[in-house]
């Protein structure tokens, strides 16, 4: 895992290939020069940015690639309304994209005997394809036990790739298909992948909470907090979960409000001088209260790192080392970052006259 504070690289799509009706994997070439950049540990993400409509827009997608590819794939599912996602499923072999380096702790660091459980939904598989496909590669004695919720067998994503690691692990992985809206033999695997039905799995003996070293939960942000929640009911150790969100049920602050704030900066409105470590440089700039930290970085020229602009991705994660401020939301750090000094830019808001950000904290 390369270990740079993220940079976008232009790539070069190698392939798209059309997953499910609404789903396409886009797979990037690397060059040689950037292999060591793009290096990712099983179940990161990268962000891809495009111009679309004369709007700057960035997504993180998950990569779906074993660790050690030789390229990196990333799985994205058309949302409705979703303005990369359906850009996304036009791009072509040969179009050219800025991706950002690999960034994400939803990961599995590989080596030892381990019993992985898998929760997703959707395009949740996306992550759990890369920590599947790796963890039963690289660790020979660790199983993984998928459960897979989709509305029915035509929206399974990466199909044919699991039932080929159904067929090359017979022993270590478990996989089982819940489906809502297309009925299978055993009703237990009808609906959706809720309390209730983990409830009805464990009852059964096919969740089995003590037996799992780490639990991947990742699917829409309802699945994700039910999901979450029932595990934690039926006794699994919090820490041992880990879960993905991408999307927030509260939105990130419309691109035209941004540009609005942007303009209006003015020297007048300005509350705090924020000095920003990135990359061994050292850069400062003011923010006023209208504005967020990105905005105002980039109403000075300044890029800072930042991806999903809501709290979610901890692309834009630092160290505040001077000065205060509090967050307007956090999907991501965990309570010992937090204490530890650790902030999301995007949600910064200063409450003194300076602040101090280190980006190169790891
Ligand atoms: S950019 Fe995603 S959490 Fe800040």
């Amino acid at each position: 895992m390369n270990t740079h504070a993220p940079r976008f690289n232009e790539l070069v799509v190698h392939e798209v290939v059309q997953e499910t009706p609404d789903a396409v994997v886009v797979t990037f070439s690397i060059p040689n020069a950037l292999k060591k950049d793009y290096a990712f540990d099983p179940g990161q993400y990268v962000t891809l940015r495009a111009t679309i409509d004369g709007e700057d827009v960035r997504r993180s997608y998950s990569i779906c690639s074993a660790a050690g590819a030789e390229n990196l794939s990333v799985g994205i599912k058309s949302l409705p309304g979703g303005v990369f996602s359906n850009f996304a499923q036009r791009l072509q072999r040969g179009d050219r994209l800025p991706v950002m380096t690999p960034q994400g702790r939803f990961t599995a660091p590989l080596g030892g005997k381990h019993n992985y459980l898998m929760l997703a939904a959707g395009s949740g598989i996306t992550p759990m394809m890369s920590i599947a496909q790796s963890v039963l590669a690289e660790e020979l004695d660790s199983t993984v036990t998928l459960f897979y919720a989709n509305r029915n067998t035509q929206n399974i994503m990466f199909r044919q790739s699991i039932n080929d690691l159904k067929d090359q692990y017979m022993t270590r992985f478990l996989l089982t298909h819940v489906m809502d809206e297309e009925s299978q033999d055993v009703e237990l695997f009808n609906g959706r992948l809720d309390a209730e039905k983990l409830d009805s799995l464990q009852t059964a003996g096919l969740i089995r909470p003590e037996a799992y070293d780490a639990i991947y939960v990742c699917g829409p942000e309802p699945m994700i907090v039910t999901v979450c929640n029932a595990l934690e009911q039926q006794g699994v150790d919090p820490a041992l979960i880990k879960r993905e969100l991408f999307t927030a049920s509260t939105p990130p602050p419309a691109a035209g409000q941004r540009r609005d704030t942007l303009s209006k900066g003015n020297s007048e409105s300005v509350v705090a001088e924020v000095e920003v470590l990135l990359d061994g440089s050292y850069r400062s700039f003011p923010i006023n209260s209208e504005e967020t930290l990105i905005s105002a970085a980039a109403r000075s020229g300044f890029e800072i790192p930042y991806s999903c602009a809501n709290g979610m991705c901890a692309t834009c994660r630092c160290k505040l080392t001077g000065g205060s401020a509090t967050m307007t939301q956090n999907f991501s750090l965990d309570p010992w970052e937090i204490e530890e000094g650790y902030v999301l830019a995007c949600q910064l808001q200063p409450t003194s006259g300076v602040i101090k950000l280190d980006f190169d904290a790891v």
